[in-house]
């Protein structure tokens, strides 16, 4: 995970690659990105379902987008969003830091505070049999994500990983159980 400057629009980087060939087979009516910044996944996304919308908590972010997404809406996580959805993603921000100071990376104490922050909040937005992909790494405790996203009504496992020099990238997927 490499950022140009703080508080900066994500470069679309080597997590970003990753997940999209994790995400190669998905398709369906509808599709959230949480944390969409360049909109570099969403846009991808857009080619393979009917309505596809992406946040970010960075406003600036959305509006100087280089793959600019038909819908984006600028709120924490998917908290403005009332609508079910086929497949959530979200790249997370999942770097362990004591506190935020760069958005597009910092996951807080544990790299865990600001990723469980976006999963309860992308959780009702997943319907019932639908799926939340998310990536996070070894760097943060991802295992503690694992167990709380299954405690929220998801079948998970680890569907990727991919070693990097310093950290494996780690794609979870969750799928809604019907409750
Ligand atoms: C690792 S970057 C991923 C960007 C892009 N999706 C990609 O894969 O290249 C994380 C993104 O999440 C956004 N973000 C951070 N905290 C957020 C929050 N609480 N709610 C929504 N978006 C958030 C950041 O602004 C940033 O665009």
């Amino acid at each position: 995970m490499q950022n140009k400057s703080l508080n900066d629009t994500y470069t679309p980087s080597e997590d970003t690659f990753f997940f999209a060939d994790c995400m190669a087979n998905e398709s369906g009516d509808s599709a959230l990105e949480i944390g969409t910044g360049s909109g570099y996944l969403a846009k991808i996304l857009q080619e393979k379902f009917s309505v596809v919308i992406g946040t970010d908590i960075n406003y600036s972010a959305l509006i100087s987008q280089d793959y600019k997404i038909q819908n984006s809406v600028c709120c924490k996580g998917a908290d403005a969003i009332k609508k079910e959805f086929d497949l959530v993603i979200c790249n997370l921000p999942y770097l362990p830091s004591n506190e935020i100071q760069d958005i597009t990376t910092d996951g807080g104490p544990e790299g865990l505070v600001i990723p469980l922050e976006i999963i309860n909040s992308a959780a009702p937005c997943v319907k019932q049999g639908g799926k939340l992909l998310f990536l996070t790494s070894s760097l943060a405790r991802y295992e503690t994500l694992i167990e709380k996203t299954r405690s929220m009504g998801f079948s998970v496992t680890i569907l990727a990983k991919k070693s990097l020099f310093f950290e494996k990238l780690i794609v979870v997927q969750a799928t809604k159980l019907f409750l």
